[in-house]
């Protein structure tokens, strides 16, 4: 039959990154052009370089994308993009350039939530089936989502104050770890051992929020006493405990949005998803008390920024008919 194919533009953040997938769960191409080293000696992102990069790339990573998945735009079935949350200046230029391919060569447009697509990174791994939760964890959101069923999602619980990846990049810099220090956090927690009692926020609480920034603080307030006590703390358990504290916190909330809405799969995706120690801590708990309901994990590569899982959560998206039209605007602010 007809192959389906969908463009799909990301660039919400600091990568742009534009796909081309195949029936929403086969990936001919997935450029992704990072911005990072720009980003790096400010110790973050900055939304300015973030649009001056996204125009310099856009056109290159679409040619790209198209010549390596080996279509032309005559074999599109539709244009798929991240229309929020995300910087402003940053998302317009997906929109922008999405909307011009699909007026140009007379292609549906989908409008896809940046969140629905890291949670449609799974869906390369298995198919889904509802309803489904979410622990979506990523620089900028911490979320427990509830998804009753295809395109019907309701936040359970939400971080209060930091992500998990933005107390991973603070804590990093601390440590003298550039940004994206996630990766770098990881290894090190994993040759030291957890031998500072960091605090678990909110683990008690009836809520299912998230709070990281008093685990911040603790954080920096350790490693600063010992600089001025001339100490040098090993920064392998400094990383250990911080890890431990923040899959912790969220592998208690996620056991405990189970038990109260029992689903049949549970989707671990963002950023923070490609963390080693966290994916080890929710596979052994979905296996020892929640042993009914399936884990799927998003691909490690997956797991960042990037236009494939646009692509998946465009195709859904294209076949409950969901469409945009040429005012389709950019919203920062963007929620399920
Ligand atoms: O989803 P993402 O690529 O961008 C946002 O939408 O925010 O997530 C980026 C975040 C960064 O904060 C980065 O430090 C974090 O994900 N990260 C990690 C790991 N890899 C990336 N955090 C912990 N462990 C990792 N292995
Ligand atoms: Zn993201």
């Amino acid at each position: 039959g007809e192959r389906n194919l969908i463009l799909a533009f990301e660039s919400s953040c600091d990568e742009t990154s534009i796909a081309v997938v195949e029936d929403g769960r086969t990936i001919l191409s997935n450029i992704i052009a990072t911005q990072i080293d720009s980003h790096k000696r400010f110790g973050g992102v900055v939304p300015e370089v973030a649009s001056r990069h996204h125009i310099e790339q856009v056109t290159r990573c679409l040619k790209e994308a198209l010549s390596k998945a080996n279509v032309t735009y005559a074999d599109l079935t539709a244009v798929a993009v991240t229309y929020g949350p995300g910087l402003v200046g940053a998302l317009l230029i997906g929109v922008t350039a999405a909307k011009a391919v699909a007026f140009a060569h007379h292609l549906p447009l989908i409008p896809v939530n940046h969140m629905a697509g890291h949670i449609y990174a799974g869906r390369f791994v298995s198919d889904f089936e509802f309803p489904q939760m979410a622990l979506l964890v990523s620089g900028g959101h911490t979320e427990l989502v509830y998804i009753e069923s295809e395109n019907d999602f309701k936040i359970l619980g939400e971080t209060r104050d930091d992500a998990a990846g933005e107390a991973y990049d603070k804590i990093g810099r601390v440590l003298g770890v550039t940004y994206p220090a996630g990766k770098t956090i990881d290894q090190w927690a994993h040759q030291g051992e957890d031998t500072f009692d960091f605090p678990r926020a909110m683990e008690k609480d009836a809520s299912y929020d998230f709070s990281f920034s008093g685990l911040k603080s603790s954080f920096i307030n350790t490693v600063h006493n010992a600089e001025q006590r001339k100490v040098t703390l090993n920064k392998e358990d400094l990383a250990a405990s911080f890890q431990q504290s923040v899959v912790d916190v969220l592998a208690e909330k996620t056991d405990r949005a189970l038990d109260r809405f029992p689903v049949k799969q549970l989707v671990l995706a963002g950023g923070v998803a490609a963390n080693l120690g966290l994916r080890e801590r929710i596979e052994r708990d979905m296996h020892q008390k929640h042993p009914a309901t399936k884990l799927i994990m998003a691909p490690i590569k997956l797991c960042g920024d990037n236009a494939a899982m646009i692509g998946a959560a465009g195709y859904v998206a294209y076949q409950h008919q969901k469409r945009a039209q040429m005012d389709l605007n950019a919203e920062p602010g963007l929620s399920f």
